[in-house]
C-alpha cells in the first residue's frame, strides 16, 4: 500500500505547495488552494513496481466486444419517476449525485428509494452525517420506510464508512450528505473543495470495484453551485438536481448529466405528511382547480414540457383599471420580461389599450415555466381579460408571439397536442405553419393563425379596433 500524504494545488496554475494558503505563491490567484491525496513519493512507487516486475502491476487489457454492457442490468428503484430519469434503473457501480437546497427533501426521496430497493431483500447501507440514527428512524417510520434489510449508519469518517462497505458488501448505498464527510488525509474542513472532491472520488473508486451502487447527495450553496466549482459533476456517472417549483408543494428532480440515461427527464413529486408522493400525470395536477369552473375571462390553457412530457398550464390573466400614474404589471410562474414584450407586441398589433391597466399574468397551480409556447395563450388571456370575453373552455393555444406579431411554430407541436387531446380538449389553435405540418389527431380541430391579429379575431370581434 503506497503511503499517502495531502498536498495543496492551485486550481488556477497547478502550483502544488504543502502547505494550504490564501494566495497562490506562483500565479497570485486567490482562494484557488485546494487540498487533495497524493502518493508520498510517487516516482518511488512506480520504479519499484517495475523494478518486481510483478505481474499484479500489469493493468487489465480486454476485447471491446467482450466488454459486458452493465447498462442491461438494470435495478428498478420502485418509485417510477425516479426510474424515469435513471433510464429504467440503477445500473451496478453506477454513482449519482443528488443536489438541490437544504430542505428540498433529498433525504426523504433517497431514504423512500432506500427503503424501495431494500424492500425485496437487496442489502441497502444509509449513511448519515446530518441526523442520529433516531432521527432517521423516526422519519422512516412517518414515511413507512421500512425494510429488514436497510440498514443504518450515523458517520462522518469516510475510512470507517468504507471499511463498511467493503465489510457487509451491500447493494446500494447512500451518502447523506458529501458535504459532512472527512477524508483522514486531509487536514481540511469537511465540505471544502478538496475534502468534496476526494471523498467522492474514494466512494467512486469503491463503488465501481464493488459493484454497490451509490447515491451521494449534496446541498447547493444559494447561488446554485455545489460546494467547490461543479467539482462532483465529472466524478460521477449521472447528476440530478432537485428543485421546488413556485408552491412548496411540487419537487421537480432533473438530470443535469446522465451516463446511463437521458438528460431530458423530469421526475414530479408533491411533499405530503407522509413523504413524497410522485405526481405520474402533472397536467391534471396543474388542472385540477380550473376544472369544472366555467367559462371565465382572463383564462387560456397552453402545453408546456416538463422534461420530455408535456404538460397543460392554465394561464391566468387580470387587466384593470390604474390608480397609478404609471400602471402595473406583474407576474408569477411566468418571466416578467417576456409579459412586458407580449404587452407591447397586444399593444401595437392589436391596437389594446393598456396603458390604463394594471396587467397581472399568471400560471395555475404554482408551476413556474420559461417557454415561449406560452405566448400566444398569455396574449389571448390578457385580452380576454380586457375585453370580458372569455375564451372557449376547451381550447388550448400554442405559439411563440414575435415582436412584428406573428406567431411562431414550438418544438414537439405534435407531442403537446396529444396531451390536450388526451386530456379532452377539442380545439387547438397554433401557427398557420404548425397548422399545417401536423397530423390530425381525432377529436382535436386545428385552427392556423399567421399572426398576433388573426388569432384574436378568432375569437374576439373588432379586435383592431381601439377601446374607449
Ligand atoms: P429533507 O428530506 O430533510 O430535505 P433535505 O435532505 O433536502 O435537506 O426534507 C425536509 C423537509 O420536508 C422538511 O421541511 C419537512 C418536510 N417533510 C414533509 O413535509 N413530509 C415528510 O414526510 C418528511 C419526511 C419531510
Ligand atoms: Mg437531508
Amino acid at each position: 500500500m503506497a503511503r499517502l500524504k495531502s498536498i495543496y494545488r492551485c486550481q488556477e496554475c497547478g502550483y502544488s505547495d504543502p502547505k494550504g494558503m490564501g494566495q497562490c505563491p506562483s500565479c497570485s490567484a486567490w482562494n484557488t488552494m485546494v487540498e487533495e491525496v497524493v502518493e508520498a513519493s510517487p516516482a518511488k512507487a512506480v520504479r519499484r513496481t517495475l523494478a518486481e516486475g510483478a505481474s499484479s502491476a500489469v493493468a487489465a487489457v480486454s476485447a471491446l466486444a467482450e466488454v459486458r454492457d452493465e447498462t442491461e442490468v438494470r435495478t428498478p428503484t420502485g418509485i417510477a419517476e425516479l426510474d424515469r430519469l435513471l433510464g429504467g434503473g440503477v445500473v451496478p457501480g453506477q454513482v449519482s449525485l443528488v443536489a438541490g437546497p437544504p430542505g428540498i427533501g433529498k433525504s426523504t426521496l433517497m431514504l423512500q428509494a432506500a427503503a424501495a430497493l431494500a424492500a425485496p431483500g437487496r442489502k441497502i447501507l444509509y449513511v448519515s452525517g446530518e441526523e442520529s440514527p433516531l432521527q432517521v428512524s423516526s422519519r422512516a417510520k412517518r414515511i413507512g420506510a421500512a425494510a429488514q434489510s436497510l440498514y443504518l449508519m450515523a458517520e462522518t469518517d469516510l475510512s470507517k464508512i468504507l471499511r463498511a462497505m467493503d465489510e457487509h458488501k451491500p447493494w446500494g448505498v447512500v451518502i447523506d450528505s458529501i458535504q459532512t464527510l472527512s477524508h483522514p488525509d486531509l487536514a481540511s474542513t469537511p465540505g471544502s473543495v478538496g475534502q468534496v472532491r476526494e471523498c467522492a472520488m474514494e466512494i467512486v473508486r469503491t463503488a465501481k470495484s464493488s459493484g454497490a451502487a451509490a447515491f451521494v447527495l449534496g446541498h447547493v450553496t444559494k447561488d446554485g453551485t455545489l460546494a467547490g466549482p461543479r467539482v462532483l459533476e465529472h466524478v460521477v456517472d449521472s447528476v440530478f438536481y432537485f428543485d421546488a417549483e413556485r408552491h412548496e408543494l411540487l419537487r421537480v428532480l432533473r438530470a443535469v448529466k446522465n451516463r446511463f440515461g437521458p438528460t431530458d427527464e423530469a421526475g414530479i413529486f408533491e411533499m405530503t405528511e407522509r413523504g413524497l408522493r410522485e405526481v405520474p400525470n402533472p397536467s391534471a395536477f396543474f388542472m385540477a382547480d380550473s376544472k369544472d369552473a366555467g367559462p371565465r375571462p382572463g383564462r387560456a390553457v397552453s402545453i408546456t414540457m416538463e422534461g420530455s412530457r408535456p404538460v397543460l398550464v392554465e394561464v391566468q390573466a387580470l387587466a384593470v383599471p390604474t390608480r397609478y400614474p404609471l400602471p402595473r404589471r406583474t407576474a408569477t410562474g411566468i418571466d416578467l420580461n417576456r409579459v412586458l414584450v407580449l404587452l407591447a407586441a397586444l399593444e401595437k398589433h392589436l391596437k389594446l389599450r393598456l396603458d390604463s391597466r394594471d396587467v397581472y399574468v399568471s400560471l395555475a397551480g404554482g408551476l413556474r415555466v420559461k417557454d415561449p409556447a406560452l405566448d400566444l395563450a398569455v396574449c389571448l388571456a390578457v385580452a380576454s381579460s380586457l375585453r370580458e370575453a372569455p375564451l372557449p373552455e376547451d381550447a388550448v393555444f400554442l405559439g411563440e408571439v414575435s415582436l412584428l406579431g406573428g406567431v411562431g411554430r414550438v418544438p414537439q407541436t405534435e407531442n403537446r397536442l396529444r396531451e390536450a387531446a388526451k386530456a379532452g380538449f377539442s380545439r387547438a389553435v397554433l401557427s398557420a405553419r404548425a397548422a399545417r405540418d401536423v397530423s390530425r389527431l381525432p377529436g382535436l380541430a386545428v385552427s392556423g393563425a399567421a399572426g398576433l391579429a388573426e388569432a384574436a379575431g378568432l375569437f374576439f370581434q373588432d379586435i383592431k379596433e381601439p377601446l374607449s
